[in-house]
């Protein structure tokens, strides 16, 4: 047995383990949420967040999880009745369908199986089978390890005009996302991923060229604090004083900023390039193993790798990453959605996720598979 530590360690697709500075700024004293010094603290959270979104449009931060923040973005792009083209290659990426679903839209689901991604030719086709208003896509499909590429599809969604509104919930942070060079209208993340804060907020960046639509689509019952008009409008009424409609968690945005300041010490270019050379080692060393990547290599998120135990061991998902916790400490996702008991799970978003922790649970993934009794002994 070789941890030292008694602690769990978290090695799931988010939400990871806390930077010590990032956790000290979560047990602060709390303070208000409007006056100049929070305003300060509020832009400086966003405009952390601008080199990761690439874009001059606004960003508004709901105090909620991810899947809140698409709900918002969501019904506030598109009027009820409208169709819309969904890519769907995992749980979370149906999510957003039924998320699409449940603001009364008409959405066209592309189905594939597990580890495909959907190509932009593939795209292409389908957005001219009908008239759509937008496409819904997943850009890190964490149930999976999978990642679209978001600017290959939004040539199409371009030459189409039909608005882009990406799940950047695994990717946002992680990867390159040039919102206004690829003409994506909206972009919805998550803090307790990449992005290495605690969870609770949903930073949502909505492109300028967006409002047009966003106004054209009047309230159909997305209510109050959903309704991004009303971050808009509040954001430029209040700007120095209340930026946001609602009360902030404002220790969860001091850390956030912390952890996004942590973060400057690289050029985001580097850091998506460390990433995914980084995750692309540890599926190399995983298939070395006999363990199975989900995803093909040329389409593989660089924060999440989703994977199959080796043929012999297929069944075995679920013993293996407990082998795995009680040796290390390190807790494992499971399969979700149709994978449920079928793969292993692990996040890489975070410097000791790529270095301690994938070590430690690559060995340990190797004992599980030297520790088997032989076909002749069993
Ligand atoms: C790609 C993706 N979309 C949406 C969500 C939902 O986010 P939340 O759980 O914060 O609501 C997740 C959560 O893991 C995700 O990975």
């Amino acid at each position: 047995m070789r941890t030292e530590t008694s602690k769990k360690r978290l090695m799931i697709p988010g939400p990871i383990d806390l930077e010590p500075e990032v956790l000290a700024a979560l047990a602060q004293q709390v303070t208000s949420h409007y006056g100049s010094e929070w305003v300060k603290l509020y832009s400086q959270a966003r405009d952390a967040l601008r080199p990761y979104a690439q874009t001059d449009g606004q960003i508004f931060m709901l105090a909620a999880s991810g899947s809140a923040g698409i709900d918002a973005a969501v019904g506030s792009m598109f009027a009820q009745g409208e169709r819309v083209l969904t890519v769907v290659n995992g749980y979370f990426s149906e999510r957003l369908y039924l998320i699409a679903k449940a603001n009364g839209l008409v959405a066209d689901p592309i189905r594939l199986g597990p580890g495909f991604v959907a190509s932009h030719e593939t795209i292409d086709q389908h957005l001219s089978k009908n008239k759509y208003a937008g496409l819904l896509i997943c850009h890190s499909e964490t149930a999976t390890g999978t990642l679209h590429d978001i600017e290959a599809i939004s040539s199409v969604t371009s030459k189409h005009g039909v608005a882009l509104l990406v799940d950047a919930v695994s990717s946002f942070g992680a990867c390159e996302i040039r919102m206004d060079d690829w003409d994506i209208s909206v972009c919805c993340t998550a803090s307790q991923k990449a992005l290495a804060a605690p969870p609770g907020l949903a930073p949502i960046a909505v492109s300028d060229a967006s409002w047009d639509r966003i106004d054209r689509t009047g309230n159909t019952g997305r209510g109050w604090y959903k309704d991004l008009r009303v971050w808009r409008d509040t954001a430029r009424d209040s700007a120095d004083y209340h930026p946001h409609p609602a009360t902030m968690p404002v220790n969860i945005v001091r850390s956030l900023v912390k952890s996004l300041e942590l973060q400057t010490v690289e050029e985001p270019s580097i850091r998506f390039e460390r990433m995914q050379k980084s995750a692309s080692s540890i599926r190399a060393r995983l298939r070395e193993l006999g363990y199975q990547p989900v995803a093909i290599e040329s389409a593989a998120s660089p924060t999440v790798t989703c994977f199959y135990p080796p043929p012999q061991l297929k069944d075995r998902a679920e013993e293996i990453a407990t082998f795995v916790e009680e040796e290390t400490n390190l807790v494992l996702a499971r399969g979700t959605g149709e994978l449920v008991d079928k793969v292993i799970r692990i996040g890489h978003m975070t410097t000791r996720a790529y270095g301690e922790y994938a070590d430690d649970c690559l060995e340990s993934l190797e004992r599980f598979i030297r520790v088997q009794p032989s076909e002749s002994t069993r």
